[in-house]
């Protein structure tokens, strides 16, 4: 590995990450799509520098678990919390890796199990229905009532059903998931979806979910023994932490919060939220969700609250907090969260860097009319709990990201 010159203040910090390909990541990331995910890139640029094989790191959003992979890949201990329940779902899939052959053999019982069940789909929801052919929508309705999220490879595999739900259709025709032909990131509302459908005469394709799983799993390239580097767990961040991960005293809190109420998690993603059995409006309650600075600085205010106590006396927290419209301005929320909120708390400040983001790769660019949404620029807010230098720079080996490293904990 190498290093960069010693004494580099954070503002000084060359942007590594943007150096290195976009498609770079291992194919996990990939597992199902998920909004306002940060880069496999930066997770990793941060693990490296700031932490060691075997040190504990906390994601409290943890959405899709791009910190929980990218620290599980490093060897080190990947804790990671989110208030949606499909958050906790794909982070845990990351963190709680099963081996290849412990998935195939679960999949071969799902798969003659269902030779001889019998499966009524009369009680599915219409706007559910109309996205799979009768025999697909069998085979997925089986998955959902044998599938036990607490079991690590049942989690596993519905994090990859979870990814598979909903995709558009190749030119060819060919299926990329189960569904009719629609966007794999998001959900339209399915009023939205219904009308689409009957306009385009869109059919329903019939295919066989379990080969397609199979096939899948053979391009994720996973571990060859499983990997079990932490938890995941379903945690509101304005809760007080749970007493044990006080104890583990995490080396590094690397998290983005969530902006102004740019982003329905729940409303999007009502066909994901239908295989877990969640409501979509139940899921959006419990998340953040304020145009208010505010409403948001008193949340962030929290949130800080609970993070100083779980963090290592020599550790670090870093907040990826994105710049928002308000009217005809872009705000500085991070500069906002700090001047506001941290300061007073009596964080120490490394710095606060701006990383620019091309707009078209943010998924948030379908609310570009809503007053709260995200403009380019991301901003990296580095913190202490106490005055303390940075270690020296290290740059990860970029062409290591398809192994899980060697180091065991
Ligand atoms: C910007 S996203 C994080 C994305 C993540 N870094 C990734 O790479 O996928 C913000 C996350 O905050 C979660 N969230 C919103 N309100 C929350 C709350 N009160 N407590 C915990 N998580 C919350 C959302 O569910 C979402 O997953």
């Amino acid at each position: 590995m190498d290093t960069f010159e010693s004494g580099h203040g954070f503002e000084d910090l060359p942007p590594e990450w943007r150096s290195v390909s976009r498609r770079w990541g291992h194919s996990l990331h990939s597992l199902c799509s998920y909004f306002a995910m940060f880069p496999p890139q930066l997770a990793r640029f941060f693990v490296n520098w700031l932490t060691e094989p075997g040190d504990a790191v906390y994601d409290p959003f943890s959405g899709r678990g791009t910190l929980a992979l990218e620290a599980t890949l490093q060897g080190r201990r990947s804790f990671s919390s989110d208030a949606n329940p499909l958050a906790v779902v794909l982070s845990r899939a990351k963190t709680r890796i099963p081996s290849q052959r412990a998935l195939l053999k679960r999949l071969a019982e799902l798969r003659n199990g269902y030779a001889s069940a019998s499966i009524c789909i009369d009680d599915e929801p219409p706007h559910i229905a109309m996205l799979y052919s009768d025999a697909t929508l069998m085979q997925l309705v089986w998955l959902k009532s044998q599938l036990d999220p607490r079991d690590d490879v049942d989690c596993f595999w519905i994090a990859t059903i979870l990814g598979m739900l909903h995709a558009n259709h190749e030119k060819s025709g060919a299926t990329r998931g189960f569904s009719i032909s629609m966007p794999n990131t998001f959900a339209m509302a399915p009023g939205y979806v219904a009308r689409y459908i009957k306009e385009h005469g869109l059919e329903r394709p019939t295919v066989d979910v379990f080969a397609m799983l199979e096939q899948r799993l053979g391009r994720l390239n996973l571990p060859t023994a499983k990997r079990v580097s932490g938890r995941t767990w379903l945690h509101d961040a304005t809760a007080p932490p749970p007493a044990w991960l006080v104890r583990e005293r995490p080396k590094m809190i690397f998290t983005s919060p969530p902006y102004l109420q740019v982003i329905k998690y729940g409303k999007y993603n009502w066909v994901r939220l239908w295989f877990l059995g969640e409501q979509p409006s139940e899921v959006d309650q419990r998340l953040m969700a304020s145009a208010s600075l505010q409403r948001y600085l008193a949340f962030m205010e929290v949130v800080s609250k609970n993070l100083r106590q779980v963090v290592a006396e020599d550790g670090y927290v870093c907040f990826v907090i994105g710049d928002v419209r308000r009217g005809e301005a872009d705000l500085n929320l991070a500069q906002a969260v700090w001047d506001n909120v941290l300061r007073a708390q009596g964080w120490h400040l490394h710095g606060i860097i701006a990383d620019e983001i091309p707009q078209q790769r943010k998924v948030s660019r379908i609310w570009k009319h809503n007053s709260g949404r995200a403009t380019k620029v991301d901003r990296l807010l580095l913190l202490s709990p106490t005055p303390r230098g940075l270690p020296d720079i290290v740059k990860p080996s970029w062409d290591a990201h398809r192994t899980f490293a060697d180091t065991r904990t």
